[in-house]
C-alpha cells in the first residue's frame, strides 16, 4: 500500500508492505553515506537487513527509552556525522520507535541546515502517528519535545513484520493512537478495531487507515495552528496521568484513560470495552484537584483557558475552549 503526503514544504511517499525492509534500496538512494540511527532494543537482523543494502553504511545505536531523546545524544550524533564527513547529499535513516524518529529527524533537520531524512518506524505508535507529519524534537530542561523543528521526511517505509518483535504491551499502547484518530474521524476504522478478532491480521488496514487520517490533518495544518489539535484527543488528561504516575504508564495507556474524561457516556462505554479487550491498564481515579497544577502547564493552555477535544459520537469531535477552573465538570 502506498500513500503520498503533500505538505507545503515537501511531498513524500509512505510505503506499507510486509517484508519491505529487505527491499528499501528500491525506495531510497543508498549509494551514498547513510547513517542508520537505531536503539539497543531493535533486533540486529533489522539493522543488518538495511546495512547490507547500503554502499556506505554507518550505524549509531542509542540506549532505548524516552531519556535518550536528549541534547547529549543530539550532540553525539551530530559529532559522528561531522567526524565521518557526511555532506549535504548524504542521508539519515531512523530505524525505531518515536524516540529514535524524533531524535534522528531533529539531527537531520539541523545538520548542514537539513540533510535527507528517512523514517522506518518499528513501533505501532510510530507507524500510525509519529513517523509522519514532520514533528522532530528532543526533550530539554525536563520538558518534553521543547526543542525541535518541523522537518518532513523524504519517505516513510513501514514493514508491519517488524512489529513481531515488539512487546504486546507496546502494540496495545500504540493502538490507542489509532483508536483516538478513529473516534475523531473514522467510524469504519473504529469498528475494525472494536470488532477485531485477530489484531495482527487487521494491523495493515489499521495502519493504512490511521495514516489516511493523519495525512489529511497534516496536509491541512502542517504547523499545528488548529485542525492538528484534534490529534490531541485524550492527551490533555493523558499527559497529566502520564506525568503524575511516571513511569508507571506508557503514553498510549495514559491517553486511553485521558479520552474517558472528554467523551459522552456512549463513547466512554466503548473506550472502557476497548481498555479491557486490549489489556490496557484500568483507569486511575484522578481527582480534579490533583490535575489542576499540571493542567495549567499544558502547552495547549493560555490565559487560564485550554482547548480540549470532546467526542460525542464515533467519528465526530468538537473543539471546546474551556476555562481551566471549568474543567472540573469533566471529572
Ligand atoms: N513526532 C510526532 O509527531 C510524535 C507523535 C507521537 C509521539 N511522539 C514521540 O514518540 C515517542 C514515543 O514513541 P514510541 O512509543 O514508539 O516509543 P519508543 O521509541 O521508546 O519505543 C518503545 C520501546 O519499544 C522498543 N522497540 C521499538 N521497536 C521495536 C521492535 N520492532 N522490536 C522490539 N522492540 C522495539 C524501543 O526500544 C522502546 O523500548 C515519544 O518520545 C513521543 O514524544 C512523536
Amino acid at each position: 500500500m502506498n500513500l503520498c503526503v503533500s505538505t507545503q514544504t515537501k511531498k513524500y511517499n509512505i510505503t506499507i508492505e510486509r517484508g519491505i525492509l529487505s527491499k528499501i534500496s528500491d525506495l531510497i538512494n543508498l549509494k551514498r553515506k547513510c547513517l542508520i540511527v537505531t536503539d539497543d532494543n531493535i533486533p540486529t537482523s533489522y539493522i543488518d537487513t538495511i546495512k547490507n543494502q547500503c554502499d556506505n553504511p554507518y550505524v549509531y545505536v542509542i540506549k532505548h527509552g524516552e531519556n535518550s531523546k536528549n541534547i547529549k545524544y543530539f550532540e553525539k550524533i551530530l559529532k559522528y556525522l561531522v567526524e565521518n564527513n557526511f555532506t549535504r547529499t548524504d542521508c539519515v535513516i531512523a530505524l525505531g520507535g518515536g524516540v529514535v524518529g524524533d531524535l534522528a529527524g531533529f539531527v537531520a533537520a539541523s545538520y548542514m541546515r537539513g540533510i535527507e531524512f528517512y523514517n522506518i518506524p518499528t513501533t505501532l505508535l510510530a507507524m500510525v502517528d509519529s513517523s509522519i507529519g514532520g514533528k522532530t524534537a528532543i526533550d530539554f530542561n525536563g520538558i518534553k519535545n521543547i526543542v525541535g523543528a518541523f522537518y518532513q521526511p523524504s519517505a516513510v517505509i513501514i514493514d508491519p513484520n517488524t512489529l513481531n518483535s515488539l512487546k504486546k504491551r507496546q502494540i496495545h499502547a500504540g493502538l490507542v493512537e489509532a483508536i483516538k484518530m478513529a473516534l475523531c474521524f473514522d467510524k469504519d476504522l473504529f469498528y475494525t478495531i472494536y470488532e477485531s478478532k485477530d489484531l495482527n491480521k487487521d494491523l495493515d488496514e489499521i495502519i493504512y487507515r490511521s495514516l489516511l487520517i493523519k495525512r489529511s490533518v497534516v496536509e491541512a495544518d502542517e504547523k499545528e495552528n488548529n485542525l492538528r489539535k484534534s490529534l490531541n484527543f485524550g492527551h490533555t488528561i493523558g499527559h497529566v496521568i502520564e506525568a503524575k504516575y511516571a513511569p508507571k504508564y506508557l503514553h498510549g495507556e495514559a491517553v486511553a484513560m485521558g479520552m474517558l474524561y472528554f467523551s459522552s457516556k456512549e463513547i466512554k462505554d466503548k473506550i472502557l470495552y476497548l481498555i479491557k479487550k486490549y489489556h490496557l491498564p484500568s483507569p486511575v481515579d484522578l481527582k480534579y484537584d490533583d490535575a489542576i497544577e499540571l493542567l495549567k502547564h499544558d502547552k495547549k493552555a493560555s490565559n487560564d483557558s485550554i482547548s480540549i477535544i470532546y467526542v460525542n459520537e464515533v467519528g465526530k469531535y468538537e473543539m471546546r475552549k474551556e476555562k481551566i477552573e471549568d474543567l472540573v465538570k469533566y471529572f
